[in-house]
């Protein structure tokens, strides 16, 4: 069974965002050793996944999707740059409409329908309250641009990535709770330009592998792999625009408070070739889970003490953990019988 969407939670001011028990238990943990390194960590995306699991479907809807399609409404009115799609992308962001309707209309009977009939397509939306009929292919028979239409009705980011002369580019998306990063920043950029800031893995040969792997993806063979970071405060816009906001609460992290206040934060990211206009699509779905709730599975509390003790300094430093990074582990021992 799956979960159902509940009420309206925040990710901001007072934070009353949390998970249930089935939430938990779906948790994509994303750590498979004790030690955490960079890799090529791609593996395919298929579909259904375990049932229930976050890996069933496409795309995956659970109880957050009120709260989070409420919170991109805001983070959108606050600045509408968070949306931009250049011109040669239309037709990308018309595969993503196709791909995002019929995998969930399929997935999710009962909360989306698709009928077509040509290029006349009605969708609707049944736990937002959309009902449209628009002309497949033209972007001024929607209420909106069609990447900020379909964006607002998915759970997490978006990107959708130009691919030319054997390289990716960062022509569209929608980008509202990033770990740290800037769609208007990185807008027009290739794979190397935006990863230019991770440390060691250029290095390593990492992206130089990724990039071979992802511009051959063939239509119809999504792939997938797991992000994360640590995160205060369940906040999902973590966003270079909105610094100012939550850079701060890095230094508010406590023995007392690491439980409540800190949260691992998981990015399910899965690339997914567009038919018509040869785009790559990367999706970036966010779950966040307090270190409260993690430690209620002692496996998963204890690898997090060993992966975090032993991470590297530079990504300790690039992820933005340094103020806290010892308190944390310090808080996490308990949990492991060999610390
Ligand atoms: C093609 C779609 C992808 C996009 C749009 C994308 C985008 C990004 C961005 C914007 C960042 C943050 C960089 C910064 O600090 O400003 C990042 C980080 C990173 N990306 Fe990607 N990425 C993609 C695919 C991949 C793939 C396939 C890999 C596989 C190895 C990868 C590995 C990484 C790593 C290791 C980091 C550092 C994350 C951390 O330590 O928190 N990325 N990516």
């Amino acid at each position: 069974m799956r979960l159902a969407p509940k009420q309206i939670e925040t990710f901001r001011d007072d934070f009353t965002y949390s998970n249930s028990p089935e939430a938990i238990a779906r948790f994509p943990f994303p750590f498979p050793e004790d030690e955490y390194r960079y890799s090529v960590n791609i593996e395919p995306h298929v579909t259904p996944g375990p049932a229930g699991s976050a890996f069933e479907f496409l795309f995956d809807i659970d109880e957050h999707y009120l709260s989070e399609m409420a919170e991109r409404g805001i983070v959108l009115e606050e600045n509408p740059k968070r949306c931009l799609a250049m011109p040669h992308m239309d037709l990308a962001c018309w595969d993503l409409i196709e791909r995002a309707m019929v995998s969930l209309s399929e997935d999710y009977p009962q909360w989306f329908s698709l009928s077509r009939d040509g290029d006349r397509w009605h969708w609707q939306n049944h736990l937002l309250h959309i009902d449209d009929e628009f002309v497949f292919g033209d972007s001024a028979s929607l209420p909106q641009p069609p990447m900020e239409y379909i964006g607002r009705q998915l759970q997490g980011d978006l990107a959708l990535l130009d691919q030319r002369d054997g390289d990716l580019f960062l022509d569209a998306g929608i980008v509202t709770c990033p770990a740290d990063w800037s769609l208007a920043f990185d807008a027009g950029m290739s794979f190397k330009e935006w990863h230019g800031p991770v440390p060691l893995a250029h290095e390593m040969g990492v992206f130089e592998r990724a990039l071979k792997y992802l511009t051959a993806i063939p239509v119809g063979s999504p792939v997938r792999r797991l992000n994360w970071t640590l995160t205060v405060n369940a906040r999902m816009d973590t966003s270079p625009e909105t610094y100012p906001e939550w850079g701060h609460e890095r230094t508010g992290i406590t023995a007392e408070n690491v439980g409540e206040k800190l949260h691992l934060r998981v990015e399910l990211q899965v690339l997914d070739r567009m038919p018509r206009s040869n785009a790559l699509l990367f999706s970036i779905r966010t779950y966040l889970i307090s270190f409260d709730d993690l430690c209620t599975n002692p496996d998963w509390a204890r690898r997090m003490h060993r992966v975090l003790k032993t991470l590297p300094p530079e990504l300790i430093e690039y992820k933005g953990l340094s103020r806290y990074h010892q308190t944390a582990v310090d808080w996490l021992s308990r949990f492991d019988p060999l610390s």
